[in-house]
C-alpha cells in the first residue's frame, strides 16, 4: 500500500498546501490549515487490519424506499449503572453509538466512566482504554471506588488497555469486539500517520473518526473522553460534535462537590435533561434529590427567594439570594453568578420603571445557591422578589415559591411546565406558591394542598408575595 501523502487544508476555503502555513494562502486566513491525510495513490486508505471493505459496511439499501418498508428495530439499550447517567443518555446507552463526554480537567469524567465501565462490566464485555494514565493508575482508581463486591459475572469482562496508538487502539477493539469502549481521552489518541501533534484538529478529528467506523460495524458503543480547552491550540470536542451521537457535558464547580451531566446533543433522546452527582473520595454518587443541593438549609432570610427550574422533564427547586445595597460608585455594580447578567439588568428596568424603585442608586449581587446555572426566563420573578426583598430588608414568608417570566410591560408571562413544578414544590414541602395567571390550577391546587396566587402582573405578584406593597413608601 502507498504511503499517504499529506496535505494541510484550510478550514474556511478549502485551499491545499503541501506544508502548514500559519496564514492560508488561498483567504488570509489565519490558523486555519489543519493537516489531512489523503487517500494513497492506489484508491484505499489504510485501516485497521481486516477491515471489511466500505461497500460492506452496512447492508444499506442503495435505493430509496417507502418509508413504510424500512424496518424497524426497537432500540436496546445498555445501563450504565447509574439512573442519571441513563437518563441523560436518553434511557441507557445505546449498541453502536458514539457519546462524547466533555469537561474541564479534573471535574471527574475518568471517574464518571470507569465506575460506569465497573457496573456494564457484570452484564457485557466493556474495553477501557487509558490513554492519558498508565495501568497502574487506572487500577488504583478503580481500588479507590471500589468495585462493590456484589456477586455477579467475574470483573474479568473490563479490558484495560494503556494505549495512545491509534492503530493498536483499533486492533485491540477488533479483536474484542467489546459492547462498550471507553477511550479515555480523543485528545491524547495518536495516528501515527499524521505528523500533528496529539490533540490538534487533524488527529483527534481522524482518531475519531476512524475508531467510529469500527465501532460503528461492530455495534460497539464508545464512550469518548474530551477536554475541553479554552485555548485554540488544543482540539476542543467542538471538533467532534457533528461526528458523534451524542454530546454530554460534565461540568461543576471546582469549590463544590456536586457535578452535573447534561446532554448537548442526542440522538437517541431528549437534551437539557440534567444528571446530579456527588464527588465523594469513593467516587461519584447519585444525586436523587437534587432540589435539596440547591435550597438554602438555613431558612428563609431578607433577600432570598425560592424559585422552581426546569432542566428537561426535571423540576428543581432553587435558592436565590441578593443583596441590595447603596452604591458608592458613579455606576452602580451588578453582579449576577448562575444567571445571566444581561437577564439581571433587565428585571432591574423594569422593577425600576413599573414598581417606581430606584435601583439605579443601588449596587446588586444576584446569586444562584450550589452554582447552578439557570437559563430559563421562568426564573425572573424569583430573581425580582429576591432583589426587592433586599431592597427592602423584607423575608419572604417560609414555604414560598416563585415561578414566572417578566415581560418588559412589567406582565407577568405564563411558563410552561407549571403542573410539574407545583408539584415538585408540594413535594419537598412548599405550601405557597405564586404564578402566572393561568386556567385550571384551582384543582391541582387542591390535591397538592398548595395556596396558589395567582398575578397578572409583576406587581400584583409581589404584593402577593411579601403581603406589602413593594411600591409604597
Ligand atoms: N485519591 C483521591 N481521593 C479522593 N478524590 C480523588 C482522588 N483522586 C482524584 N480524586 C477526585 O477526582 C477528581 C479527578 O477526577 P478525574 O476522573 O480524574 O477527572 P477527569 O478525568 O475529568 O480529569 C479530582 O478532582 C478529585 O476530586
Ligand atoms: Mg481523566
Amino acid at each position: 500500500m502507498g504511503r499517504a501523502t499529506f496535505s494541510f487544508v484550510c478550514q474556511s476555503c478549502g485551499a491545499q498546501a503541501r506544508q502548514f502555513f500559519g496564514r492560508c494562502p488561498g483567504c488570509g486566513g489565519w490558523n486555519t490549515l489543519v493537516e489531512q491525510a489523503s487517500p494513497p495513490p492506489d484508491g484505499r486508505r489504510r485501516r485497521a487490519p481486516g477491515a471489511a471493505a466500505i461497500g460492506e459496511l452496512d447492508a444499506r439499501p442503495r435505493r430509496s424506499q417507502p418509508i413504510q418498508a424500512v424496518g424497524e428495530r426497537p432500540l436496546a439499550r445498555l445501563a450504565s449503572g447509574f439512573d442519571e447517567l441513563d437518563r441523560v443518555l436518553g434511557g441507557g446507552l445505546v449498541p453502536g453509538s458514539l457519546v462524547l463526554v466533555g469537561g474541564d480537567p479534573g471535574i471527574g469524567k475518568s471517574t464518571l466512566l470507569l465506575q460506569a465501565a465497573q457496573v456494564m462490566a457484570r452484564s457485557c464485555s466493556v474495553l477501557y482504554v487509558s490513554a492519558e494514565e498508565s495501568a497502574q493508575q487506572v487500577k488504583l482508581r478503580w481500588r479507590r471506588l471500589g468495585p462493590d463486591a456484589s456477586p455477579g459475572p467475574e470483573p474479568g469482562s473490563l479490558q484495560l488497555l494503556a494505549e495512545t496508538d491509534l492503530e493498536l487502539v483499533l486492533q485491540e477493539l477488533e479483536s474484542l469486539r467489546p459492547a462498550v469502549a471507553i477511550i479515555d481521552s480523543i485528545q491524547a489518541l495518536h495516528d501515527a500517520e499524521l505528523t500533528s501533534a496529539p490533540g490538534s484538529v487533524a488527529q483527534v478529528r481522524e482518531c475519531a473518526a476512524a475508531l467510529q467506523r469500527l465501532a460503528k460495524r461492530q455495534d460497539t458503543a464508545l464512550l469518548l473522553v474530551g477536554h475541553v480547552t479554552k485555548e485554540g491550540m488544543l482540539a476542543g470536542p467542538k471538533v467532534l460534535e457533528h461526528l458523534v451521537d451524542a454530546v454530554l457535558t460534565f461540568e461543576g464547580d471546582r469549590f463544590a462537590s456536586h457535578r452535573l451531566l447534561r446532554a448537548a446533543k442526542n440522538r437517541f433522546g431528549a437534551t437539557h435533561e440534567l444528571g446530579v452527582f456527588e464527588m465523594r473520595d469513593r467516587g461519584l454518587v447519585e444525586v436523587t434529590n437534587p432540589s435539596e443541593l440547591f435550597l438554602g438549609s438555613e431558612g428563609p432570610c431578607a433577600g432570598t427567594a425560592t424559585i422552581v427550574a426546569c432542566e428537561g422533564t426535571r423540576p428543581l427547586l432553587v435558592e436565590l439570594q441578593s443583596l441590595v445595597s447603596g452604591t458608592s460608585y458613579a455606576s452602580p455594580r451588578r453582579t449576577a453568578t448562575g444567571i445571566g447578567i444581561n437577564r439581571l439588568h433587565q428585571i432591574l428596568a423594569v422593577l425600576e420603571k413599573h414598581l417606581g424603585l430606584p435601583l439605579s442608586r443601588f449596587d446588586c449581587y444576584l446569586a444562584v445557591a450550589g452554582g447552578l446555572d439557570v437559563e430559563e426566563p421562568a426564573a425572573d420573578l424569583g430573581v425580582a422578589a429576591a432583589v426587592v426583598a433586599s431592597y427592602r430588608d423584607l423575608t419572604l414568608p417560609a414555604g414560598t415559591v416563585l415561578v414566572g417570566e417578566l415581560g418588559l410591560g412589567g406582565q407577568l408571562r405564563p411558563v410552561g411546565q407549571l403542573e410539574l413544578r407545583l408539584q415538585e414544590a408540594a413535594r419537598l414541602g412548599f405550601h405557597r406558591a405564586v404564578v402566572p395567571r393561568a386556567s385550571g390550577l384551582g384543582s391541582l391546587a387542591t390535591e397538592l394542598d398548595l395556596q396558589v396566587l395567582e398575578a397578572a402582573t409583576v406587581a400584583d405578584a409581589l404584593v402577593a408575595a411579601l403581603g406589602v406593597d413593594p411600591a409604597a413608601d
